[in-house]
């Protein structure tokens, strides 16, 4: 079968177009023949050695996969050649993990095509209990844009930042793949959301999100903006996926006893905090990453519902893997992008 390949940490060239061995399903586990498989930000850290340094080489990236079912291993009947499936983002690798809850604080979770082969190829295999039928009608493009991100959405918006009908809350870079979906998601809960982005050309993007308001921090200062928007109050919870770059700001937009929820990185990790504010203003500060496997049917359902969307800025041929990352990194995505065996 054909794959994007790395063999070694590095820039987008690392990506190699090759012919691999096609996988074969093991005992409780499916082969997913890939119809198509999102990009995240993730699998560009996870390209440049910036996650995990012990990777074995070759390795396949790509957690977002919607396809059908290939083959079937033993012990994995409860699926049949030509279902319709996604996989789930994220899932503990060590069966000895598979019974703790929630998944994502199990020792061995992390982003599917960590340490396993991801979708960013013809075929890729799971186990069978991280495979959900597809029911949403939706083409596999949009299905495949949404697994990660609706998992980390539901976890950070609904979950740690108890985001409820009727409150005002701040979602961080809402033209990206996971901003967008924090915003729908905060939405279909009844919140008002506020968004920044970073050009005139992402407002738009941001708006058909159901963002309320959306601030390009080029020309205005969103803590400012911010407390106009709630008469000098702050929002009562903000989501955050850029970090040490706009933590002084997000707080101090941040209501009395608000709820800050942060999982991203892309404005650096380092930042200082300031001590004083922290507990005169009673704000409560959590860390998310990515989300159970309950929060992950949840978000499905939204999007088979039509509560939340996909929106698919661009696709590119599985063969244009490293022109696609190349096109995540220069910043002028709109969404998500998703790769085409
Ligand atoms: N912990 C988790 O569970 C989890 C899950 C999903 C994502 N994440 C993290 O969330 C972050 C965003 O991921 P994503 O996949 O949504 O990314 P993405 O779609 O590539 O979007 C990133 C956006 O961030 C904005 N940004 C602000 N400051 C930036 C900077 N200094 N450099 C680059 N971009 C900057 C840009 O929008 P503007 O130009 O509009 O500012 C950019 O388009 C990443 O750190 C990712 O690892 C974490």
């Amino acid at each position: 079968m054909k794959a994007a390949v790395i063999h070694e940490f590095g820039a987008e060239d690392v990506l190699k177009y090759e012919e691999v061995a096609r996988p074969e399903p093991r005992n409780g586990e499916v082969v997913i023949k890939v119809a198509a498989c999102g990009i995240n930000r993730y699998d560009l850290y996870l390209r440049m050695g910036a996650v995990v340094t012990d990777l074995a080489f070759p390795h396949v990236l790509g957690a977002d996969i919607a396809g059908t079912i290939s083959a079937v291993g033993d012990d994995a009947m409860d699926w049949q050649v030509g279902d319709q499936v996604i996989a789930a983002p994220g899932y503990p690798i060590n069966p000895s993990d598979w019974n703790i809850r929630p998944e994502n604080q199990a020792p061995s979770f992390e982003v599917t095509g960590t340490h396993t082969w991801g979708g960013n190829a013809e075929y890729v295999r799971m186990p069978a209990r991280f495979i959900y039928k597809d029911d949403t009608g939706l083409p596999a493009q949009e299905v495949a844009a949404m697994p990660l991100v609706l998992m980390t959405a539901v976890h950070a918006v609904e979950t740690l930042g108890e985001v409820r009908s009727g409150m005002k809350i701040l979602v961080q870079a809402g033209a990206s793949g996971s901003g967008n979906a924090c915003i729908q998601v905060s939405r279909a809960l009844g919140a008002k959301v506020a968004t920044t982005v970073g050009s005139a050309e992402k407002v738009e993007t941001a708006i058909q999100a159901g963002a309320n308001r959306v601030i390009n921090y080029n020309e205005r200062n969103f803590a400012d903006e911010i407390l106009e928007w709630t008469a000098g109050r702050g929002v009562d919870v903000v989501i955050d996926n850029v970090g040490a770059s706009v933590l002084e700001e997000n707080l101090r937009a941040l209501c009395l006893g608000g709820i800050f929820v942060n999982f991203g990185l892309v404005g650096g990790y380092k930042a200082s905090l300031n001590i004083r504010d922290l507990f005169f203003r009673q704000h409560q500060l959590r860390g998310s990453f990515m989300g159970s496997l309950d929060e992950f049917r949840r978000g499905l359902a939204l999007l088979r519902d039509g509560k939340v969307r996909a929106m698919v800025d661009k696709t590119f041929p599985l063969s244009e893997a490293a022109q696609a990352h190349r096109y995540i990194e220069s910043r002028a995505v709109r969404g998500k992008v998703v790769l085409i065996p």
